[in-house]
């Protein structure tokens, strides 16, 4: 018997939702919408459903490997019913104990942080799970944790300083008091492998590998979810009913990362906080633009498998991973095979992966030694947004010569593509600003961007060559820091 029911923690009691006959919610109901329904949940608000706003910030507690629990703020509109099974959702109205507010209410009531206080629910759940982090927390950390929640009348100024008072004595909470209970109530939860069917659509919810390609191989036409951030938007922005879902969320299998001499294998469903936070020492050009990639809510679920296999001419994984000469690894029953990311992505958002395989992990090698990686972002706002034109670089320099180059550009063509002309002009030229002011003009003959709401096509390329010289000035930087 599968598991066609969901189980989960809110208001300090085990709910159950079940997909039988009489079930009127979708498998494909928005957290948000479901919590909007409930009599006393109306404080997360919905401002865009599509990740922008931060005004449904709800915080998600999950039991980690330890049987701990770990707290993320995540986007409510943009998760669907099944994907908090076995989990705690908290909402702001769980915050107060009676009449006592928890520290980050308090403070940001008594700073005047709120003034029509539409966003303000969100802002207190992305600062609460900031004070359930581990750790002290930086003013970075904090602009970090408040970049996907915008509020349009009170300014910034009074919520960061709230905020600073509030998490600058982080202490025991309501929350801390109950954890035990919490543990033991989450870890009761069955966490057998689920399918949800209504009339008109089935979610199947595998919790082994094995047991989602046998899914695959026999329903080749459904559609797989990991983290949702892009296959949500389906739903909330053009109503589509998705008929046929195969949720890789909950398997463990896929969700590791696991350093080796030779590389790093990131599992498919690796939040890309968790690869930004892990991988930062030995992956510092992946790190540098996880960092810009849209907001620690979005990256909490958003995973690197999913950002792959979007293969949109703007995803921001795409050129620095294969400026690290990333490679895929992909699985169906009868098999696995590897590619260069490279190879892997042939067309405007087209790959090679087969109607029966999904994408296992990510291999990126060690990097080597004396070879400079980087990467930039060019976009409108510095956080929470789309790239216009980005690029990544790999740099090898012998005797102040260009030994070897890589270069990969997003933004400038219908996917992520390398500037083969380019980087043949720059081989065995000394690297200097001159060398790559001159370059800029070899960019010409590698893209012909178009013109989009972002940016003209002659804008695209006076970035692109920008970027180049921006790969010298941080070059230089770098020699000097080291
Ligand atoms: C507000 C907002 C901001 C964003 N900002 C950025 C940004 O700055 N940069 C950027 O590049 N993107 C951005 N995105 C897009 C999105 O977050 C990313 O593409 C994300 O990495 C998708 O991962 P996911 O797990 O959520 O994918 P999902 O939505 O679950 O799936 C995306 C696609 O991948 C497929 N898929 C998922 N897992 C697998 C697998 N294991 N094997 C094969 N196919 C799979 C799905 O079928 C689907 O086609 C943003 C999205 C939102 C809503
Ligand atoms: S409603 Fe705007 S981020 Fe969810
Ligand atoms: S207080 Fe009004 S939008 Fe933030």
């Amino acid at each position: 018997m599968q598991r066609n029911y969901i189980e989960f923690l809110l208001d300090e009691s085990l709910h159950k939702i079940s997909w039988d006959s009489n079930q009127k919610l979708k498998p494909t109901t928005t957290l948000l919408q479901y919590l909007r329904s409930l009599p006393n949940h109306k404080g997360t608000k919905e401002g865009c459903a599509e990740g922008d706003c931060g005004a449904c910030t709800v915080v998600v507690a999950t039991l980690n490997n330890q049987n701990q629990l770990s707290y993320k703020a995540v986007n409510s509109c943009l998760i669907f019913l099944p994907q908090i099974h076995g989990k705690q959702i908290i909402t702001v109205e769980n915050l107060s104990q009676g009449q006592r507010l928890h520290p980050v209410q308090l403070s940001m009531v008594s700073m005047d942080a709120s003034q029509c206080g539409f966003c303000t629910p969100g802002f207190i759940m992305s600062l609460f799970a900031l004070y359930k982090e581990p750790g002290t927390s930086t003013d970075k950390d904090i602009q970090y944790a408040l970049a996907g929640n915008l509020c349009r009348c009170t300014g910034y100024q009074s919520i960061l300083n709230a905020a600073r008072v509030a998490l600058k004595n982080k202490g025991r909470d309501k929350f801390s008091e109950k954890e035990a209970e919490t543990i033991e109530l989450l870890k009761q939860i069955n966490r057998e492998p689920a399918l949800f069917s209504t009339e008109q659509q089935h979610y199947f919810q595998p919790t082994h590998c094995s047991d989602a390609l046998e899914l695959k191989q026999k329903y080749s036409n459904a559609l797989l979810i990991s983290g949702n951030s892009d296959i949500g938007l389906k739903v909330t922005k053009k109503n589509e009913l998705l008929p046929l879902i195969i949720d890789l969320s909950e398997i463990q299998e896929l969700n590791k990362i696991i350093a080796l001499p030779q590389g790093v294998y990131i599992g498919s469903n690796t939040s890309l906080n968790q690869i930004k936070n892990e991988l930062k020492e030995s992956y510092p050009a992946l790190h540098k633009i996880l960092a810009v990639f849209g907001s620690k809510q979005i990256r909490e679920v958003a995973t690197l498998g999913g950002n792959i296999s979007s293969a949109s001419p703007i995803g921001d994984t795409l050129p620095v991973l294969m400026a690290y000469n990333a490679q895929v690894i992909l699985r169906s029953v009868s098999g696995k095979r590897n590619l260069m990311l490279s190879d892997f992505i042939t067309s405007y958002r087209k790959t090679q992966l087969r109607p029966d395989e999904i994408i296992e992990q990510v291999f990126i090698p060690k990097p080597e030694e004396n070879r400079f990686y980087d990467v930039e972002k060019i976009s409108k706002r510095t956080d929470l947004d789309i790239s216009t034109v980005s690029a990544a670089l790999q740099l090898k320099i012998e005797n102040k010569q260009i030994k070897s180059i890589q270069l990969y550009f997003g933004g400038m063509a219908s996917y992520t593509q390398t500037a083969n002309h380019t980087q043949d002009f720059l081989k065995g030229k000394p690297w200097t600003i001159d060398t790559l002011t001159q370059a800029g003009a070899y960019l010409e003959k590698d893209f012909a961007p178009i013109s989009d709401a972002r940016a003209q096509a002659e804008g695209r390329m006076l970035f692109a060559k920008n970027l180049l010289l921006k790969f010298w000035q941080n070059h230089q930087k770098n020699q000097h820091h080291d």
